[in-house]
């Protein structure tokens, strides 16, 4: 018998779309305009994957650091210090099998069954299905949609109990693109601090950012002995979505423990993939610029086209590169979802995907290319406007 965790976790309503959306495609031969998943449609650009070949051919193909390479720790602390105007050290890094791996290990090293964990939702789904695995009890604050997407702070607060162990956090947000600003994260890290329980940051999505350079780090209201661990990832600023690396940002004491935890699980990133990764960090700014620009346009046509489709509600936003709209009068996101397929042959995410507080909604991912987006949009905008 399996166990009864593992029983308990559905597979996403994300893949239900993604597999009718290509079974549909078998059977009728039509292309599928996907838009559902959380990734471009653009590689990984030549600065990063050739020294990942170098390397390669340099024979780097054994076991390495569990936490990264020496000089990995060290990029990844110029990186978040430059960015944020830190003073992290490389002891405050490691490297992990990307920003998942990173959730799933701090899971497992906080976690234990019937732990309260705080989440605010509406959240990327695999952030729950951790949570479930540990079967720890979940505590779900919802943004609300006003002209854009707010936190209430106060209810936040008030969920909070001496029985939560965990608070998670993930701003920009995947889903609705909502962002927290310093004063927000200020008064969060403060009141936290004082309860005593873990503050995990989801910022993965920290460069993806438009209307300023990047979005404020809980880092930079933290306290050395703060309980605070930031998720990070190459995925999303980098487009290195299929490579599996991130990093989490941690007190130092949390070094050895992580490192327990990737050794039996991954056993560390392989070391090619960390000399991509390391050509990634060095050339930060000319990799992200390119990807931020283009984001932008993507991000500018989405809104622009829409503004006066009067079927949907969408509210502007700054930071990562979704669209979470509301549709009006659907009350069954997937159900509405799989008849774009067959209508349209556009595939979006549902909005139940990210909790019942997402349901009524759909997720576009605008994160491709100027054509293959106007493409989405004219199809959609026979449904939706
Ligand atoms: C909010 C959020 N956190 C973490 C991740 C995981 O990123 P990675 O590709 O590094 O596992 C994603 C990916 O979609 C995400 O949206």
């Amino acid at each position: 018998m399996l166990a009864k965790s593992v029983l308990e976790i559905k597979e996403t309503p994300i893949m239900e779309i993604a597999n009718f959306g290509r079974a549909y495609s078998n059977r009728t031969g039509k292309k599928i305009f996907a838009a559902w998943f959380g990734e471009g449609n653009q590689p990984t650009k030549e600065i990063i994957y050739r020294e990942a070949i170098n390397s390669l051919k340099n024979g780097q193909t054994f076991y390495t650091y569990q936490n990264g390479l020496p000089k990995i720790r060290e990029a990844l602390s110029n990186y978040m210090n430059s960015v944020f105007g830190l003073n992290l050290t490389p002891e405050n890094n490691s490297l992990v099998t990307g920003g998942m791996l990173g959730i799933k290990i701090i899971c497992d090293m906080l976690i234990e069954k019937n732990d309260e964990v705080v989440i605010v939702g509406p959240v990327w789904p695999n952030i729950r299905s951790s949570v479930i695995l540990k079967q720890a009890k979940i505590k779900e604050v919802n943004l609300k949609l006003k002209n854009k997407w707010q936190l209430d702070l106060t209810e936040l607060f008030n969920s909070i109990s001496n029985k939560t162990k965990m608070v998670f956090i993930n701003s920009p947000s995947n889903p609705t693109g909502w962002m927290l600003n310093e004063s927000e994260q200020e008064e969060i890290t403060s009141f936290i601090r004082k309860r005593n329980c873990w503050l995990i940051a989801d910022e993965v999505y920290h460069q993806i950012v438009f209307d300023r350079d990047v979005s404020p780090s809980f880092l930079q209201f933290a306290k050395p002995s703060d309980k605070l661990i930031v998720i990070n990832s190459s995925s999303k600023s980098f487009n290195m979505t299929g490579w599996r690396v991130g990093w989490l940002s941690h007190p130092e004491f949390l070094g050895e423990h992580i490192a327990k935890l990737v050794q039996i699980s991954t056993t560390g990133v392989p070391e090619f993939l960390q000399e991509g990764f390391f050509s990634a960090l060095i050339n930060y700014k000319s990799i992200v610029h390119g990807v931020k620009n283009d984001l932008k346009k993507s991000r500018d046509l989405v809104f622009e086209r829409t503004k006066n489709w009067n079927k949907i509600h969408m509210p502007e936003t700054n930071a990562a590169f979704y669209s979470f709209f509301k549709v009006k009068d659907m009350s069954n996101s997937v159900e509405y979802a799989k008849f774009l397929i067959e209508k349209t042959q556009v595939g979006l995410a549902p909005g139940v995907a990210f909790g019942k507080s997402g349901e009524g909604h759909l997720r576009l991912c605008f994160a491709s290319d100027l054509n293959y987006l106007d493409n989405i949009l004219n199809r959609l905008k026979k449904e939706l406007s």
